[in-house]
């Protein structure tokens, strides 16, 4: 049948999107599949449904095409999708209410606290600093691709810092900073129960992974499989597929993690519930490693499309 590709979007990370659904479109078509490309930005609900799809991938990333809002329309139009319900996509999309989610099932995430983006005073600052210690991280929850994260190193950076996120968000998660090593975990759960793929370690410049370092540097290093002790990295996998499941997440997500330098502990900090899928992002990465080939991903991905 008719295979929709939705991508562009008028989230903040519409270019990543641009790039995620162009590789993922030219895949599903190199197999054979009658897959059109379709942004949601630049055309309607009426013309989506209008299009008659069978299904379609979502190749959206963050607000408008992650959050669970797209999830809504399609169950109304009926159109299968990939990916996430309504629910999971929108608590996924929230990295507050993934972590108090987590807690509840005992599962590690940074100590963390919750401030108001628009009226949060210079002494709460003070006391959220002196509560989680220096370096902590402050982070717009709903965003992605590290649009909205800012690092703070001492009380003095505080309030700029904050005003900064605060421009995306209504609440600011404030954030115990893990030091340690950058990881992250595909699951797969195409027509099965949820699996984990190898995990990739990051090694930024300066530890930085941003958006620049994410998606246009070449000196950001990836190590797939993740160098790490075969009953620690079982052990990382396994908090990933429980993580996936504790949300409800559905078909493909991915999972990053901060491994604790001090003791080797994982530590969750969110879940990408439509994660990139450009030439540099993680999850082909992952799946590479395990012997499935970006082509062989999409349509995997695609025949998980349900609603
Ligand atoms: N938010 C980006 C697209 C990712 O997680 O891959
Ligand atoms: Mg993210």
């Amino acid at each position: 049948g008719k295979v929709g590709v939705l991508f562009g979007g008028r989230s903040a990370e519409r270019e990543v999107s641009l790039m995620s659904g162009a590789g993922v479109l030219k895949a599903l078509q190199s197999k054979g599949i009658d897959a059109h490309g379709f942004d949601p930005a630049e055309r309607s609900l009426a013309e989506l449904a209008a299009e008659k799809f069978d299904r379609v991938f979502i190749a959206l990333h963050g607000r408008f095409g992650e959050d669970g809002s797209l999830q809504g329309a399609l169950e109304q139009l009926g159109i299968p999708y990939t990916g996430s319900g309504v629910m999971a996509s929108a608590i996924a999309m929230d990295k507050i209410m993934s972590k108090r989610i987590w807690l509840s099932h005992g599962l590690p995430t940074p100590r963390f606290i919750e401030l108001d983006a628009h009226a949060t005073t210079d002494e709460e600052l003070r006391n959220a600093g002196d509560t989680l210690g220096f370096p902590l991280m402050l982070k717009a929850p709903h965003e992605g691709s590290t649009i909205g994260i800012s690092k703070i190193n001492d009380h003095a950076g505080m309030r700029t810092g904050f005003d900064d996120c605060a421009r995306y968000d209504e609440m600011i998660l404030a954030e115990e900073f893990v030091t340690g090593r950058e990881l992250t975990v595909p699951v797969l759960s195409c027509g099965r129960s949820a699996q984990a793929l190898p995990i990739v370690e990051i090694r930024a410049p300066q530890g930085n992974y941003d958006y620049h370092n994410k998606y246009f540097s070449d000196e950001t290093q990836y190590l797939c499989p993740a160098p790490l002790d075969e009953a620690l990295a079982k052990g990382i996998q396994s908090i990933a597929v429980r993580a996936f499941n504790a949300l409800g997440a559905k078909g493909w997500a991915r999972i990053d993690f901060m491994l604790r330098a001090t003791d080797n502990e994982p530590f969750l900090l969110e879940i990408n519930s439509s994660p990139g899928m450009t030439g540099h992002s993680l999850v082909p990465m992952s799946a590479k490693a395990a012997g499935i080939s970006y082509e062989d991903l999409c349509v995997q991905i695609l025949s998980s499309a349900s609603l």
